[in-house]
């Protein structure tokens, strides 16, 4: 199926887009080629603040008239509407990801995938556990910098939405969704077989506990979680299950505006994402 979407300005998290755009610096900085199996990868046609991401091959309306891409479109390209405007074609990258998946569970922004990989050491040929899918920024995320994503979600709409957004992210060969509750099926998975267990399910410290049985030596867990309530019960679990370097941040960051009055932090609310816990099963 051909899908294309056009940048999404009505976040339903409580990260805007502009915070967003501004920690799009930040994230995703480790990534490798998607392996996309194939060469339909899709691309972005971007003039002015228009920005659509389709397949080769696919047809996208606008308000400058229709564009027709071709099979073998490659970034760099330029595209005229039928109307005779142009488009610039460019590659996709991590950041845009968040922009143009379809939403069902809030997306995680580049900033706080930035820190995951950074603290985890998320690279090519890692085997990763992911709950849950929502969206599947996080997973398209990891499986851009190489890993293989195996990732549970509870809603069979919410999977079928994510199975949809790794094609649009050309990471649908890396990552494995599995429609389902990942607390009832954990005990099937089998001993050490993840490098790196990523949670972010209101319910992820009844997932730690599993986190030394399916870990490598040395491998990472790490958890995202909006509230202090949340967090403080991943932690007394990851403790009492024998992780080492329990350690948790909150992710903020502040913009900065610079205007003729002069420089200073933005005024706009808080940067306030969540609070990520990491441990190491050592
Ligand atoms: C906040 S979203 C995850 C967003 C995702 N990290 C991303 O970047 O797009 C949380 C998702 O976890 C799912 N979920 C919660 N608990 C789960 C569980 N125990 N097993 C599988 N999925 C679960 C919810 O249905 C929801 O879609």
């Amino acid at each position: 199926m051909t899908r294309v979407s056009k940048r999404d300005s009505d976040v339903d998290d409580a990260t805007s887009d502009a915070e967003a755009e501004a920690d799009a610096e930040a994230g995703a900085g480790d990534e490798a080629e998607p392996d996309v199996g194939s060469d339909r990868v899709p691309v972005l046609l971007v003039r002015e603040d228009r920005n659509y991401l389709v397949e080769p091959g696919a047809e996208q309306g606008t308000d400058l008239g229709v564009l027709e891409v071709p099979e073998d479109v490659q970034p760099g390209d330029t595209i005229e509407t039928h109307l005779g405007d142009e488009f610039r074609v460019r590659r996709l990258r991590g950041p845009d990801l968040f922009h143009h998946f379809e939403r069902t569970g809030a997306p995680m922004v580049p900033r706080d995938i930035g820190l995951i990989i950074g603290e985890t050491g998320i690279a090519q040929g890692d085997r990763v556990l992911d709950t849950g899918t929502g969206t599947g920024v996080l997973s398209a995320s990891m499986a851009r910098a190489g890993a293989s994503v195996v990732t549970y979600e509870r809603d069979p709409e919410f999977a079928d939405v994510a199975r949809e957004n790794m094609k649009l992210g050309g990471v649908a060969e890396a990552v494995d969704i599995r429609t389902g509750d990942l607390t009832a099926e954990v005990d099937d998975l089998e001993e050490s077989s993840f490098d790196v267990m990523t949670l972010d399910t209101g319910d992820a410290a009844d997932l730690v506990e599993h986190a030394p049985d399916l870990l490598v030596e040395g491998g990472f867990v790490a958890v995202y979680s909006p509230f202090i309530e949340s967090t403080r019960a991943v932690v007394e679990t990851a403790r009492e299950a024998g992780l080492s370097d329990v350690r948790t941040r909150e992710t903020i960051q502040r913009e900065m505006q610079f205007d003729d009055r002069g420089s200073r932090p933005s005024t706009a609310p808080v940067g306030h994402t969540g609070y990520l816990t990491i441990a190491r099963n050592v």
